[in-house]
C-alpha cells in the first residue's frame, strides 16, 4: 500500500517540510493544480516523478484566475478522489493552501505578465486570467522552491507564460511541459468536460478532429488563411460558438504566416453549451 501524501496547509508548515527535503538535497518537482484531477494530471506527476526525487502537488482553485463571471464558485472540488490518486502516485507532499494563506488580508501585489500572455488569444476572451495565473504561480514556486515545475500543453499559453515568468524574474525552476493526454476519440482531458452535456460531449472531440484535418492541410502545402477558415468553419458547424481557431510560432506565440517559418502550433478555444473549451496541437 503507497503511503499517504503529507498533506500541508500552511506556508511555515510548508517550508519545514521543504527545507527538510532540500536539507537531503533531493531534487523538488512541484505540479501546480486545481485539483478534480483527471489522468492528465497524474501523466504530469508521472514526469515529475521520473524528473525528480520529492515530488509535491499544489490543489489550490485560485480565485484571481477567474472572472466574476465564471465558475470559481462551480468548479469541481474532489478532494476525496483527488488525495487517493494521489496516494496511489505515491507523492510526497501535497500544498493545499486555505485562501488566507494564499491572499491574506490586505494582499496588494500582483504579476502582470506580458509577452505572450498578451497574444491575443486567451487574454482577448479571459482578460484578468494570465495576472491571476501568473501571480499564483509565482507565489507556488517561491513557497515550495521546486528545481522543476510540469505543466500540460493543453493550457499552451500559461505553460509559455509560465515559463517566460520564471525566467524573467529569476525564480530558479526549470518549467517543464507535458503532452496533452486526450480521451480514445481525441477530446483534451480537462477537468471543465463534467460540464459537458451527453449531447455535448458527443460532439467535443470535433475540436481536436477538425485541428487534425487542419494541420494536414496545411502540412500538404495549403495556404494557411484559407485551411484555417475551412476549420473554423467546421467548427461552427459542429455546433460550436469559436472564440478562436490560429496557427501561431510554438515557441514566441507570434502570428505566423507559413510552416516555412518556424515551428507552428495551432490552437483553439471554443464554446458548446455552457462550457468552454481549448485544445493546441503542434502542425
Ligand atoms: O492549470 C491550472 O490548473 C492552473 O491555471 C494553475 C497553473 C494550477 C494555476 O492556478
Amino acid at each position: 500500500m503507497p503511503q499517504a501524501p503529507i498533506v500541508v496547509r500552511t506556508v511555515p508548515a510548508l517550508r519545514r517540510t521543504v527545507d527538510i527535503m532540500r536539507a537531503r538535497k533531493a531534487m523538488v518537482a512541484l505540479v501546480p493544480t486545481m485539483g478534480a484531477l483527471h489522468d492528465g494530471h497524474v501523466s504530469l506527476v508521472r514526469l515529475a516523478k521520473r524528473r525528480a526525487k520529492r515530488v509535491i502537488v499544489s490543489i489550490f482553485v485560485n480565485p484571481t484566475q477567474f472572472a466574476p463571471t465564471e465558475d470559481f464558485g462551480s468548479y469541481p472540488r474532489t478532494w476525496k478522489a483527488d488525495i487517493a490518486r494521489l496516494a496511489a502516485e505515491d507523492v510526497d507532499l501535497i500544498w493545499h493552501p486555505e485562501l488566507k494563506a494564499m491572499y491574506p488580508d490586505g494582499f496588494a501585489t500582483r504579476i502582470v505578465p506580458e509577452g505572450p500572455a498578451i497574444a491575443g488569444l486567451e487574454d482577448r476572451f479571459r482578460p484578468h486570467f494570465f495576472g491571476g495565473v501568473a501571480t499564483v504561480v509565482g507565489k507556488l514556486f517561491t513557497q515550495c522552491r521546486p528545481d522543476i515545475a510540469i505543466f500540460g500543453e493543453k493550457d499552451f499559453q500559461q505553460l509559455r507564460v509560465v515559463s517566460q515568468m520564471a525566467a524573467d524574474l529569476d525564480l530558479g525552476v526549470k518549467v517543464i511541459g507535458s503532452r496533452t493526454v486526450r480521451e480514445r476519440d481525441g477530446l483534451a482531458m480537462s477537468s471543465r468536460n463534467v460540464y459537458l452535456s451527453v449531447e455535448h460531449r458527443r460532439v467535443a472531440p470535433e475540436l481536436h478532429r477538425v485541428m487534425k484535418e487542419t494541420a494536414g492541410r496545411l502540412r500538404a502545402g495549403a495556404d494557411t488563411a484559407t485551411a484555417v477558415a475551412a476549420g473554423a468553419a467546421d467548427i461552427t458547424k459542429a455546433g460550436f460558438a469559436l472564440d478562436y481557431l490560429e496557427v501561431r510560432h510554438a515557441a514566441t506565440l507570434a502570428p505566423i504566416a507559413s510552416l516555412k517559418d518556424g515551428p507552428m502550433r495551432m490552437l483553439v478555444a471554443a464554446r458548446i453549451g455552457s462550457t468552454r473549451l481549448i485544445d493546441n496541437i503542434a502542425v
